[in-house]
């Protein structure tokens, strides 16, 4: 059986996607640092999957020791790499805190990678390496804009540190038959649209810590009452309401985008050495079509008010999936509102309600 580790498992995306690593057959290992999580989500995905026995190693890969021991312990085929801070504003503010943490993390997972015999690679990257632009929907080939963040320049880094580490080690091909080829690493970048929604059993979901940032954990917060008033940041900008456009991809889908990349890694199915998919539904919604489908969907009604725009927002933003339909397999297949209830029983869920 196939061994995949997990770093950030305990988290919002990592958690879902272990639970369909485990559906799909393969052995997981977690490793979280904890730092932006609590048990819930990993005591989630037990229950979900009925599996007591998932190593779970609560260790910092900013620790190059601590990483270099869990791959001399277990034997790894592939790592999916989400440890690392996600705070747009924060990042801002403390840009070593997150360039040290970020870039730190998954050096030394690649180098523990590449001195334990080499294994495949999937980094956790995000459509903010699109930054804002007017040709949409954007494709794999669409070029990154400089990034407006530091959080959205160390995904940036880190894709580009894996296609280099990938290049370096694809020259291993041209050697002797029988020459020492430890430290092949493929490599897979996924960019994530915007994830939402939790599992269905609402056993695991998005915890965020104090005032949520992203739009529906603030929209699920309000709803229950632990936030007055959702404010809408911006409505007149250049689309058909006026707010803004995102393409809103659901996690257990985006999760399942994950089996299907690391699948092809261990398969051998790999046509680059160094690929990228854009891992997104393909249609624009705006913030309001998405408040609006929340009330309907779950009979309520949302206290919002429309506030100024905010800071750094792009216009519009949504994926051209077919790269990912075609080569993973792959498709969106939850609908908007099948995810927008998901996310209000989770919420119920940890309300305790
Ligand atoms: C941000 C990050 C992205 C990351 C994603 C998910 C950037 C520029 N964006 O995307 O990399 O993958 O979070 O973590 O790096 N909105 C409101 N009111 C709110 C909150 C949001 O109106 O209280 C609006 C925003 O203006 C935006 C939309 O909702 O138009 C989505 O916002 P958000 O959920 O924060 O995601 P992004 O900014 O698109």
């Amino acid at each position: 059986m196939k061994r995949v580790l997990v770093s950030g498992g305990a988290g919002y995306i990592g958690s879902h996607v272990t639970v369909e690593l485990i559906n799909a057959g393969y052995d997981v290992v977690v490793a979280d640092n904890m730092s932006n999580c609590d048990l819930t989500c990993f005591e989630g995905v037990k229950k979900i999957t009925g599996r007591d026995d998932i190593p779970f190693i609560e260790m910092d890969c900013c620790d190059d020791a601590a990483v270099a021991d869990l791959f001399s312990k277990y034997r790894i085929d592939a790592v999916i790499h989400f440890a690392a801070f996600k705070a747009v504003g924060e990042s801002v503010a403390e840009p070593v805190k997150y360039y040290r943490n970020n870039l730190d993390s998954f050096l030394n997972i690649l180098e523990a990678a590449k001195t334990h015999g080499g294994c495949n690679v999937l980094f956790s990257s995000s459509a903010t390496v699109y930054g804002e632009t007017d040709k949409l929907p954007v494709t794999e080939e669409s070029p990154r804009q400089p990034a407006t963040s530091p959080y959205g320049n160390t995904k940036q880094i880190c894709e580009d540190i894996l296609r280099d580490v990938v290049k370096a080690a694809a020259g291993y091909d041209a050697m002797e038959p029988g020459a020492d080829r430890k430290g092949v690493v493929k490599g897979i970048a996924l960019r994530y649209f915007n994830p939402i929604g939790a599992h269905p059993s609402a056993l695991i979901g998005e915890l965020p810590r104090g005032v949520p940032n992203n739009l529906v954990p603030y929209i699920t917060q309000t709803a229950i009452g632990k936030r007055e008033c959702l404010s809408i940041f911006g409505n007149d900008y250049p689309t058909p309401d006026g707010t803004c456009l995102r393409d809103y991809i659901d996690v257990v889908d985006l999760a399942k985008a994950h089996v299907a990349a690391v699948g092809r890694m261990l398969d051998g199915k790999m046509e680059e050495s160094y690929e990228i998919f854009n891992i997104g539904t393909g249609r624009p919604v705006s913030v309001l079509e998405l408040v609006n489908a929340f009330e309907k969907v779950n009979g309520l009604k949302l206290n919002y008010r429309f506030a100024p725009r905010r800071a750094g927002d792009t216009t519009a933003i949504w994926a051209d999936p077919m790269r990912a339909n075609r080569e993973l397999g792959w498709k969106a297949e939850r609908t908007l509102e099948e995810t927008l209830a998901s996310a209000w029983a989770w919420e119920k869920h940890i309300a305790g309600k």
